[in-house]
This record gives structure tokens, C-alpha cells and sequence, in this order.
């Protein structure tokens, strides 16, 4: 029987620390407001968008939204990020991805003042994380590894693989785990046996939004696996990227779906503010 790694109980234990640095923050005269903006009406990008709202809420953050229309051209939206970045009162600001097709997203992406770029999305920060540098982390691969820490695993010396590339997890969650000193693999949808490549996983973490695509066939016995998936199976139902019922079988650890990483995500996302507020820039 795997370990349950618990992401809903321990994004609840960050969230009150962010919540008592808010406070902090507040009472030192400095206000850790974010900006949300979100560009047309995709229904799960304004799922999200309300849940980061709710969290600040939880957190004493004080959370501006800013939702525009589908035809926001990429003059208006860099116009307002420039106001954003001037802004005393916005700490952090993020910008819900994906955008609509007319707009530049990495244009966007690069006007955001790396000091507020709570996502961790700008090529400045990418860039530090890359040369080992404190800056703000994106929040979902930061996520993981709290996990990790907090379980006590240790990614040193392990093999640890990653199941995906992209530029918001795969790729700095790679560099992340390379930093705590495992030996990485990324596996991709261009590896000839990705079954092969997990197997040989003691760190496993998969980001492919292919639901339940990791069987138990392709777990070592042991392994821990942490799945960034987010759903839908044959009947609807919320599940990952692994297929947990088989593989909690024989892993040695596990992250739910739902109640693994997506807590964490949004919970590394308020320690970002926090940190942006205070103008501290945080390593791994
Ligand atoms: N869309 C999906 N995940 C994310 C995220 O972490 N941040 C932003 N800004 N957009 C997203």
C-alpha cells in the first residue's frame, strides 16, 4: 500500500502561512495585491481564475480581476500590464493562459515586470531557474517539490523521470529535480518507449493530460509517483495521467487526483505573491 501524498491537506498548511505573512506584509504598510487577468470566455480558464480569487480571499490577499473581452487586442492587454507593472498595490500579476489565438502570448509573457511574475513564466525567471538563481518559480512544479520535501523524499541520487515538456511543468520541474541533484529523464511524446523510460523511474511525474496513460506495467515497484494530470475518464469522471487505482497497488508513494498537486499549484501560487510582496525571490 503507497503512501497517500496528501496536496489538499498541505496547500491548507501553506495557504495559513501565506495568510500569516499577508498579514505581515499588511501591517508593515506594504499591500500583497494580485492581478488577475483572464481574455475571453473559456469555461475552465474562469474555473481557475475564480478559485485564485477565492484563495486570496482565504489569505487576506487582496486580488484585482480583470477579465476582458475575447477581442482584447495585444495593444490593450500590453497597455494594461504596463500599468499593472507601475502599480504599488499589485505585488504579483498573472496573466490566465491560454490566451486566444490573435495575441502574442510570449509577448505578453515577456511584459510582465519579472520581479511581479508570480507564474514564473518570464524568460528571466526561467532563465535564473536554469543558472541555479533565486526567482519565482512556476507554481506547479514548485508544488511538487514541497511535496517531496515534505514526505521526506529526497530526490538526490535518484532517477527520477518526467512524462511531458511543456513550458509550465515538464521542462522546470526537470530543472527542479536536476537542482535537488536527481539524475532526469524527460520523456516525451517523441520517446520511442515511454514505458521503458518509467520504468526505470524511483521519482516519477507525469504532466501529459492523457488520462490514466501511466498503468502499474510501467511503475517500478516503490516508485514514487506524482501525477500533474487533471482528467476526465470514459465516464466523465474527475482522474489523472496514472491510472491510480492499479498503481497505488505498487507504488511506494502517490498524489490523488483530485487533491494532489492541483491544491499545491494554487497554494505555491499565494507564497509567490507573498514572496513578490516582500521583494524576496525564492530557490530550490
Ligand atoms: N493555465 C493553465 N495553468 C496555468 C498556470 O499555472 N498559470 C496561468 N497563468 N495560466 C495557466
Amino acid at each position: 500500500m503507497a503512501t497517500i501524498i496528501d496536496g489538499k491537506a498541505l496547500a491548507a498548511k501553506i495557504r495559513s502561512q501565506a495568510k500569516r505573512e499577508a498579514e505581515e506584509l499588511r501591517a508593515e504598510g506594504v499591500v500583497p495585491g494580485l492581478a488577475v487577468v483572464l481574455v475571453g470566455n473559456d469555461p475552465a480558464s474562469r474555473t481557475y481564475v475564480r478559485a485564485k480569487h477565492r484563495d486570496c480571499e482565504e489569505c487576506g490577499i487582496p486580488s484585482f480581476d480583470y477579465t476582458l473581452s475575447e477581442q482584447t487586442t495585444q495593444e490593450e492587454l500590453l497597455s494594461l500590464l504596463s500599468e499593472l507593472n507601475g502599480r504599488s498595490d499589485v505585488a504579483g500579476i498573472l496573466v490566465q493562459m491560454p490566451l486566444p489565438d490573435h495575441l502574442d502570448a510570449e509577448a505578453v509573457i515577456a511584459a510582465i515586470d519579472p520581479a511581479k511574475d508570480v507564474d514564473g513564466f518570464h524568460p528571466m525567471n526561467l532563465g535564473k531557474l536554469v543558472r541555479g538563481l533565486p526567482g519565482l518559480r512556476p507554481c506547479t512544479p514548485a508544488g511538487v517539490m514541497r511535496m517531496l520535501e515534505e514526505y521526506g523524499i529526497d530526490p538526490a541520487g535518484k532517477n527520477a523521470v518526467v512524462v511531458g515538456r511543456s513550458s509550465i511543468v515538464g521542462k522546470p520541474m526537470s530543472l527542479m529535480l536536476l537542482a535537488a541533484n536527481a539524475t532526469v529523464t524527460v520523456a516525451h511524446s517523441g520517446t520511442a518507449d515511454v514505458a521503458a523510460a518509467c520504468r526505470a523511474a524511483d521519482i516519477l511525474v507525469v504532466a501529459t493530460g492523457r488520462a490514466k496513460m501511466v498503468t502499474a506495467d510501467w511503475v517500478k515497484p516503490g516508485a514514487v509517483v506524482i501525477d500533474v494530470g487533471m482528467d476526465r475518464d470514459e465516464s466523465g469522471k474527475l482522474c489523472g495521467d496514472v491510472d491510480y487505482a492499479e498503481v497505488e497497488k505498487i507504488a511506494g508513494a502517490i498524489t490523488p487526483v483530485p487533491g494532489g498537486v492541483g491544491p499545491m499549484t494554487r497554494a505555491m501560487l499565494m507564497e509567490n505573491v507573498v514572496a513578490a510582496a516582500r521583494g524576496i525571490e525564492q530557490g530550490c
